[in-house]
Formats: C-alpha cells, structure tokens, sequence
C-alpha cells in the first residue's frame, strides 16, 4: 500500500516552556522529530513525506534528515490546520493524487510504534472514508459544571482520546479542511474536518504511549522509559 505524509512542525510549544521549539528537544540523544520521522522513514509504501516547518526555523537545516530526498519542506501556517493544508498542497505539487492516502502525523508525538502504523493502513485500505488511530478512555470521565464540581459521571465506553497518524484521501481532507477553515469552524484534527464535511471517520485502537509531548511531564515520562 502506497502512501505520503505530512508532518505539522510548525508550532512554538509554547505549553512546554523550553527553550526552543518542542520538535527539536532531546529524547535519547535525538530529538523528537527525528524519533517521528524515523517511524515513517522505515515503512514500505512510503511515497513521499511533507514536513511543515515555520519559515523563520533555524534548528531543521541543522538535522541530518534534512538532506534526506524522500523529505519535502513547506511552510507552517497560523494554525496546525493551515499547516497541513499547505502540507497538502506540497504533495499536490510532488505529484500526489486525490485519491492517494495522506497519513497526518504530529511531529511531538515521537513514540509511535512501527506496529500502529502496520495496523492503520492494514485496518484502513480499504475503507471508504479513511480513520485515525485512537485509544479508549480509561479513566473515569467527569463533567465539570460552572461552580467546579462534578454535574455528572458519562458512560465511558463511547470515548475514545483521537490520536495520530490519521490517514484519509487527498482530495477530501484538503476540501473539508479549507472548507472547515473559510466557514471558521475550530479544527484541531484532520478527523474533524472530515466530520464536519458529514464523514464518519473509523476508530482504529492503538497504544495508549503514542502521546503527544504537550508539557514537561509528557517528555520526562518518554525519557525515564
Ligand atoms: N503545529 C503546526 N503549526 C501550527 C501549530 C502547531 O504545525 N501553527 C504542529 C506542532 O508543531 C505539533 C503539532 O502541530 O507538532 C501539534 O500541536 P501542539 O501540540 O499544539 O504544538 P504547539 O502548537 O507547538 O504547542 P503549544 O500549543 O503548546 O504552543
Ligand atoms: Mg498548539
């Protein structure tokens, strides 16, 4: 199965409070967006891969997978969204067609596992939408009202945390995100998009430490494994 990728790399981190963007912080002795890269780098079917960057990045031309032939560099936009709308159209540009599958993936989600990708594309190939890989909630889910205490316990069984890659056809996810964005929607995963255009993206369960690295902890709970 032929595939491309876009990663997102584009943000700031400003909830990690480090001293550069969080992509280019240090998990055993590489960082984090070479730990992304890799996973992809290594799969067959791989058809190309899209990272978008912020234009003023001065950390990626220092990383040896910038040379790699296989990597494209596009620019970041605003919002994660307006990233991978020009990570799209980057693909466009290299050939990709609407019909061909686009895996989105965080580039501060550094631990996915070769076997969640496999089971992704062997789940989805065939599908006619498209999904993402996505975990069960495991906790107890409390709903918060206004005063801060609890106004009532969910069933937990329909909740699932919407994780990364999500993988879906060229031409529907650059039409549902850029018409998700021009109507202004909040769009925080490609798979809302998707929905917002009226498609029901599959739930296809992965591993739970396929996290993104959001605040400090997240990356001191990488480095202790
Ligand atoms: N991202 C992007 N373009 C943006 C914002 C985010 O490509 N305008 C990317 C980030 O680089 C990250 C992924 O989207 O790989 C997930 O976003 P998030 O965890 O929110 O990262 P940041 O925006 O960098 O962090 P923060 O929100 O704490 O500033
Ligand atoms: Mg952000």
């Amino acid at each position: 199965l032929s595939f491309w990728v876009v990663i997102p790399a584009a943000g700031v981190g400003s909830r990690m409070r480090a001293d550069r963007p969080k992509q280019y912080l240090p998990l055993n002795g590489r960082c984090l967006i070479e730990h992304t890269l890799d996973c992809f780098l290594d799969q067959p079917g791989l058809s190309g891969l899209v990272v978008c960057l912020s234009p003023d990045d001065e950390w990626w031309p220092e990383l040896a997978c910038a040379c790699d032939p296989r990597i494209t560099r596009a620019d970041g936009g605003r919002e994660r969204a307006d990233s991978v709308l020009n990570g799209l159209q980057a693909l466009t540009a290299l050939g990709a067609g609407e019909q061909d599958w686009v895996l989105v993936h965080d580039a501060a989600r550094p631990n996915l596992a070769q076997s969640d990708l496999q089971t992704l594309l062997a789940t989805l190939q065939h599908d006619p939408i498209g999904g993402l890989l996505a975990v069960p909630v495991r906790d107890t889910l409390k709903l918060a009202g206004p005063d801060g205490r609890v106004s009532s316990t969910p069933d937990r069984s329909l909740f699932w945390q919407a994780y990364t890659p999500q993988m879906f056809r060229l031409g529907a996810l650059r039409t549902a995100l850029s018409d998700a964005l021009a109507a202004g929607v909040a769009i925080t995963d490609e798979a809302s998009a998707m929905e917002w255009a009226g498609q029901a993206p599959r739930l296809v369960e992965g591993r739970a430490d396929n996290i993104k690295v959001t605040r400090p902890e997240d990356l001191e709970f990488l480095r202790r494994r």
